[in-house]
């Protein structure tokens, strides 16, 4: 049984895809069961640089950077996407990044969120809700 919004990955060709609406069926790609992505936390090792940080821009507005420090973003290493979650859990938004791009979204409504995720091709998936 999936749940909305939840993330699998076939560790064989690297689909990667977002629940949107369950059912009961396994999820199988490459003829194999998907893996389920649990997100880590900013306990986890590396969590500096993934964990994603809600902050106010300099224009008043807001935004979630990936990680306290910057994650880096080369060809081999890069954040490929970040995702708002609304507290409701009736929307999400998902932003994809490209190496060179710096990993930043901006964001409306920090205190309707959840949560967001980030996703680093090497280092999986990562979530933090904010503060306040
Ligand atoms: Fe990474």
């Amino acid at each position: 049984m999936t749940e909305r919004l939840e993330l699998y990955k076939c560790n064989i060709c690297g689909n990667l895809v977002e629940v949107i609406l369950p059912g009961v069926g396994e999820l199988v790609c490459c003829g194999e069961p998907m893996e389920y992505l649990e997100a880590k936390k900013s306990d986890s090792e590396y969590g500096e640089k993934h964990v994603p940080v809600f902050s106010a821009t300099d224009n008043q507005g807001e935004e979630v950077r990936v990680g306290s420090t910057l994650h880096p973003m080369t060809e081999e290493h890069y954040i490929q996407f970040v995702e708002t979650i609304a507290k409701d859990r009736r929307r999400s938004e998902l932003e994809y990044f490209y190496p060179s791009d710096e990993p930043i979204m901006m964001i409306k409504d920090k205190l309707g969120l959840e949560k967001a995720r980030a996703f680093c091709n090497l280092h999986g998936l990562w979530e933090s809700e904010p503060e306040g």
